[in-house]
């Protein structure tokens, strides 16, 4: 027996349909061949609409970007008819570049889907499919962290993951974070972020107490700061602490990498002191040599709760069993769009399937090809450039010696050049790049690394 779903999706019409619309993706995205510079004849119009928009908005664009609605692998066309490469894919997103025609075929199972969304009340079947799959992901090296929750945002993946902290671990009800960490923008994460600005005049709900985070120089010194810092903060707050979030990989901070035995002396101390351990991985899922930065720093053993966003189209709480809510404590009326879910589900078999996970799966050897460039632009501009320069696909530089008016200025002079990166962090300021994995060709990188060497030699 069959559902009439199984006998819809698998009618002949629909797979012709997949087909002829692939074959349209394609001719059409041939013509975007390279970075190319605006057609004056669409200009104004595209400012004047940037401008409303900005207006209606309540505050402009960080880029003048409007997508046109098409693009090819990591190039992307704009309204004004510029084509950029997308090196930061939406802050991580475009992990399977721009109309993947790939992609085809998932994208149109989400489509005709009967529902647009789908919810914690009422959800399809793929939900189903997508929790599975997640889930053996995360325990595959021996993580506990079986339980997934969908959500819709990377914010409210981690409110959700603070949530099942503090009732499990109540009255106790600080946190652990690390400085220049980034959470998201909920009431609840602007008090776990460590940025001043994005939470100024919002009143306080969670206390937090900030751990300086590794630094690579200083190995064994950052361990002993860290370690030191927390001792104290549970001295002065004994029974206090519920949980610690960490951001493996400082994203927004500038793409910085944490380092195993560091977490894991701060784990140590977490552990002794019921406190529960939260992976923050928003930015950094399917970014290193592993599908989570967690197994790539070996943390398996360790992770109470892990949250994932961007890259998986649908974010998620992951969860261990002795961290299950009680009913109520966490629902939302969306778990995410028909087409977010099969979305993600396609992602994840080429992430798993395709070779790019691995020592020296295809990330790596992208992470290495832009490594190779922009190892011998500093060598030739050191007052220019430098590294570090981040892990997997998460690349980043220090420019001018972080001072942030000049990094600015640069990734809007990059933007005009024709590759669209984003600045991260403070003192120092960096850029950095999220490539679009599934989708980015070495030849990219190549072009993008002449770009920027383009760019920073217009710049004094
Ligand atoms: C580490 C981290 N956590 C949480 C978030 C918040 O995710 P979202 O913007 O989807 O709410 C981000 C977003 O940049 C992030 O980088």
């Amino acid at each position: 027996m069959k559902t009439v779903a199984q006998g819809f999706y698998q009618d002949p019409r629909i797979q012709q349909a997949k087909d002829l619309l692939r074959d349209a993706i394609i001719d059409h995205q041939k013509n975007l061949t390279g970075v190319k510079a605006a057609d004056p004849a669409l200009k104004d119009d595209y400012l004047a609409t940037l401008k409303k928009f900005g207006d209606q908005r309540g505050g402009a664009l960080f880029y003048q970007y409007l997508g046109s609605g098409i693009g090819n692998g990591a190039l992307v066309e704009l309204a004004d008819g510029s084509v950029k490469y997308d090196f930061i894919t939406g802050i991580g997103v475009h992990y399977m570049g721009h109309s993947n025609a790939q992609m085809t075929g998932a994208l149109v199972d989400g489509a005709i889907s009967n529902t647009v969304m789908n919810g914690h009340l009422q959800q399809n079947v793929d939900s189903a499919r997508l929790v599975d799959v997640l889930s053996q992901e995360a325990c595959k090296y021996g993580a506990l962290t079986k339980n997934v929750f969908l959500c819709t945002s990377g914010a409210m993946a981690n409110e959700n993951g603070i949530k099942l902290i503090f009732q499990k671990r109540s009255p106790a009800s600080r946190l652990f974070a690390f400085e220049k960490c980034f959470a998201g923008r909920t009431l609840g994460m602007a008090w776990v972020t460590d940025k001043a600005a994005y939470r100024q005049g919002l009143p306080k709900t969670i206390d937090v107490d900030y751990i300086p985070f590794y630094c690579e120089s200083d190995h064994q010194g950052s361990i002993e700061a860290a370690t030191r810092a927390m001792k104290k903060a549970i001295g002065r707050f004994p029974g206090q602490h519920a949980g610690f979030i960490m951001e493996l990989i400082q994203g927004e901070n500038g793409s910085w990498v944490g380092n195993t035995e560091y977490f894991e002396a701060l784990i140590k101390v977490c552990k002794e002191n019921n406190i529960s351990v939260f992976a923050d991985e928003v930015q950094s899922f399917a970014r290193t040599h592993e599908l989570f930065a967690f197994q790539h720093f070996k943390l398996d053993k360790h992770v109470d709760i892990v949250a994932i966003g961007k890259n998986s189209q649908v974010c998620a709480t992951f969860f261990t069993d002795d961290h299950k809510p009680k009913p109520g404590l966490i629902s939302q009326t969306f778990t995410g769009s028909s087409t977010q879910i099969s979305s993600s589900l396609w992602i994840l078999d080429q992430i798993t399937k395709g070779g790019y996970l691995g020592k020296d799966g295809k990330i790596e050897q992208l992470h290495q090809r832009f490594k190779g460039h922009l190892d011998k632009m500093a060598a030739k501009h050191p007052s220019k450039i430098k590294g570090p320069w981040g892990i997997g696909a998460m690349v980043a530089m220090t420019l001018f010696e972080g001072d942030e008016t000049k990094t600015k200025s640069f990734t809007m002079k990059l933007f005009e050049n024709g590759v669209l990166s984003f600045m991260a962090g403070s003192a120092p300021a960096r850029v950095r790049f999220l490539m679009p994995v599934l989708a980015v060709k070495m030849e990219d990188i190549d072009n993008v690394c002449a770009l920027i060497e383009k760019t920073l030699t217009e710049m004094e």
